[in-house]
C-alpha cells in the first residue's frame, strides 16, 4: 500500500500542467496549440511572456522536488517512488489525455531533492549548453544524460539506474526535437518556432 501511495502522491504533483494553466490564466491561449505544442517553459516563452516562462520553469522544477520531499515525510524511505510518480505524472498527465511534457525541469527538481550535487551538475550542464548554443532541447537532453553519470561519480549508485531510465524517457520525449536537430531546423531560444 505504501509504495502505491508514494507513487500516487508523486503522480498527482507531477501531473499538474503548470505551463498550460499559467498560459491560460494569462489569457495567452492553449499552449498545446502554440509553437512545438509542448507544455514546458521553452514553449511558454514562445508566447512572448518571459515571466510566465520563468514561473513555469520554477513550478515544474519545484513540483519534482516537492514530490520527493513530501513523499519522504509521508512515506519515509520511498522518495524514489515519489520521484518516479512525479516524472511519469509530468510526462503522461491524466488531465491532458496523457499528453504531457518532456521532463527536463521536473527532472532537475527531482535531482536536486534526491541528491543536490547531481542537481548542481544537471543545472550547470543545462545552463552552460543553453548559454553556448541557445537550443533548449539539446541542453535538456545533455543535462538528463549527465544525471546518471554524475550520480555514479558522486557514489550514488542507488540512483544510477533510475536516472538512466529517466534520461532515456527524456530522449524518447524529444524524438521530434532530435529529428529537427539532425536536419538543422531546431529553433533557438528567443526565436519563434
Ligand atoms: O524542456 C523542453 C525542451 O527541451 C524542448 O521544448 O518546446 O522546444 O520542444 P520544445
Amino acid at each position: 500500500m505504501m509504495p502505491a501511495g508514494a507513487l500516487l502522491l508523486g503522480y498527482l504533483l507531477g501531473s499538474i500542467p503548470f505551463g498550460v494553466i499559467l498560459t491560460r490564466l494569462a489569457g495567452a491561449g492553449d499552449l498545446r496549440r502554440i509553437g512545438s505544442g509542448n507544455i514546458g517553459a521553452t514553449n511558454v516563452l514562445r508566447t512572448g511572456r518571459k515571466g510566465l516562462a520563468a514561473a513555469t520553469l520554477l513550478l515544474d522544477l519545484l513540483k519534482g522536488a516537492a514530490a520527493v520531499w513530501i513523499t519522504g515525510v509521508v512515506f519515509p524511505g520511498h522518495e524514489m517512488l515519489g520521484a518516479v510518480g512525479a516524472f511519469i505524472g509530468h510526462l503522461y498527465p491524466v488531465w491532458l489525455g496523457f499528453k504531457g511534457g518532456k521532463g527536463v525541469a521536473t527532472l532537475m527538481g527531482i535531482c536536486v531533492a534526491l541528491a543536490w550535487p547531481v542537481g548542481l551538475v544537471f543545472a550547470v550542464v543545462w545552463l552552460g549548453t543553453l548559454a553556448l548554443l541557445r537550443i533548449s532541447s539539446l541542453a535538456g537532453m545533455l543535462a538528463a544524460i549527465s544525471a546518471p553519470v554524475a550520480a555514479a561519480l558522486f557514489g550514488r549508485f542507488d540512483l544510477v539506474i533510475l536516472f538512466v531510465v529517466f534520461a532515456l524517457l527524456v530522449l524518447w520525449k524529444h524524438r521530434a526535437n532530435i529529428d529537427r536537430l539532425l536536419e538543422g531546423s531546431e529553433p533557438r531560444v528567443g526565436s519563434r518556432g
